[in-house]
């Protein structure tokens, strides 16, 4: 492991630290989120605002995370600090993020672990020979029992291993070999999806907006989801980059990051929504819409068993170094400001998770007459986070980073000190002091009614 003068962990190569940030994006928000988003709000409408809100909000948050991140090489709560005299002032969302963190992880890790049994039930030859009309029963039986918990804690103790084992050595080893695999078994089943009779309409569900289908929630849901997708608002990117090496150019990575995390995300509509018109299911069912349909294309697919075991296993890699990085703000917290070891940090971060997350995977059995705002526990878990409390962070980081951070600091993380001409700096802080703060407001405030 490398070190660099502070001595904090920094990814060994440059690559390295791509392919980990990228592993930090690309995670469920992409294959189980996005599309059932898109489902729930229509489709193309919802989709071309979901990439103007990646390309304004998104790339420039990830600068601006990144450069909090690697500039002062510290968690989210010493990037506020240590950035500029009055960073102190901001810490406060640096907690509501830890707290948004944790929070996130206990509704994502319940998914993950309908990753994991759907992986063995793959394996075991259930998920290939099932017949379309006995797969939402199987849903219904996975999701509602403690079958659900069971699943949900086993993952989040694989979680805990990841971690334990360090950041370069475990994160960094897991991102290089097997996010390259996902991406290509993705192509394969996009493939697969060009000889479905549903492809047409699948594709112009995807790719040809009815802008009239645009309303307030419709925007709101696309800010989240661009928020969730890319990690950002959450102080995610920051810690990692406080990993970066001191010449790893923030422009660039912030853009390979997008880039890659919305071509999965596109990837996993083209597989989802062709077998959704092929067979009949409803576009619009919600967080059970991927692991419905899936089940069914692989039944249909040559070597079906085989290829759905891969996929499920990519997929719980993929969800690992999400929650890997998700767990790493929470700890990164108690290692550095509460001074715990950090193998303490990630057990008692490990232990809060584990208690949340339990009783999220209940709330779809026992405890499912629980309703916050008419919506279900998990459902007002993944509302709140995604919409509410990533943007709000995504707001106070830009108007800090626009106004606050000194200049020399911005360029000077923007250019790699200098090494490095970044011709878009005077784009980048105007969008962040003006275009992202406008347009969050905005939509926060279209979207209770205000405006
Ligand atoms: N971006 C991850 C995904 O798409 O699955 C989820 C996520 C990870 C959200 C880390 C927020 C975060 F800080």
């Amino acid at each position: 492991m490398s070190k660099d003068n502070t001595q904090r962990a920094v990814f060994a190569t440059k690559i390295g630290a791509v392919a980990a940030t990228v592993g930090s994006a690309v995670g469920l928000g992409n294959i189980w989120r996005f599309p059932y988003e898109t489902g729930v709000h229509g489709g193309g409408a919802f989709i071309a605002c979901y990439i103007v809100f990646v390309l304004v909000l998104g790339v420039p948050l990830l600068c601006a995370e990144f450069m909090l991140g690697r500039g002062t090489r510290s968690n989210i709560l010493g990037a506020f600090r240590h950035s500029s005299p009055s960073g102190r002032y901001w810490v406060g969302t640096g907690y509501m993020v830890i707290i948004a963190s944790v929070m996130i992880l206990w509704f994502y890790s319940v998914v993950a672990g309908w990753t994991l049994g759907y992986c063995y039930d793959s394996v075991t030859g259930v998920i290939a020979g099932m017949d379309t009309a006995d797969i939402g029963e199987h849903f219904a039986e996975m999701t509602s029992g403690w079958r659900n918990v069971v699943l949900t804690l086993v993952f989040l103790t694989a979680n805990a291993a990841v971690l334990l084992g360090g950041v370069t050595k475990g994160i960094e080893r897991a991102s290089n070999l097997l996010m390259p695999l996902l991406f290509v078994l993705l192509l394969v089943l996009c493939v697969n999806s060009l000889s479905l009779d549903g492809l047409k309409a699948g594709l112009t569900f995807l790719f040809r907006p009815d802008f009239s289908k645009i309303t307030s929630e419709v925007l709101l849901g696309a800010m989240g989801q661009a928020f969730f997708s890319l990690s950002i608002g959450m102080g995610c990117m920051t810690v990692y980059a406080s990993y970066f090496n001191k010449d790893s150019r923030l422009g660039r990575t912030a853009m390979s990051t997008a880039l890659l995390d919305t071509m999965v995300a596109i990837l996993a509509g083209v597989i989802i929504f062709p077998a959704v018109f092929t067979y009949g299911f409803s576009p619009e069912q919600g967080p059970a819409l991927v692991f419905q349909v899936l089940p069914v294309v692989f039944g249909r697919m040559p070597g079906g068993m085989i290829w759905s075991s891969i996929f499920f296993l990519l997929l719980i890699v993929a969800s690992l170094t999400s929650t890997v990085s998700l767990s790493e703000i929470s700890i990164s917290y108690f290692s550095e400001d509460l001074k715990m070891s950090r193998r303490k940090a990630t057990l008692v971060s490990t232990a809060i998770v584990m208690a949340g997350a339990t009783i999220c995977a209940l709330s779809f059995g026992p405890l499912g007459g629980i309703e916050i705002f008419g919506l279900s526990l998990f459902d007002a878990l993944d509302f709140v986070t995604s919409n509410i409390c990533l943007p709000l962070a995504g707001l106070a980081i830009s108007l800090y980073v626009g106004w606050v951070v000194p200049k020399k600091f911005t360029k000077d993380q923007m250019t790699d000190g200098g090494a490095y001409p970044f011709a878009w700096y005077g784009l980048l802080m105007f969008v962040l002091r003006w275009v992202c703060p406008v347009a969050i407001t905005l939509i926060f405030l279209n979207s209770i009614g205000l405006i």
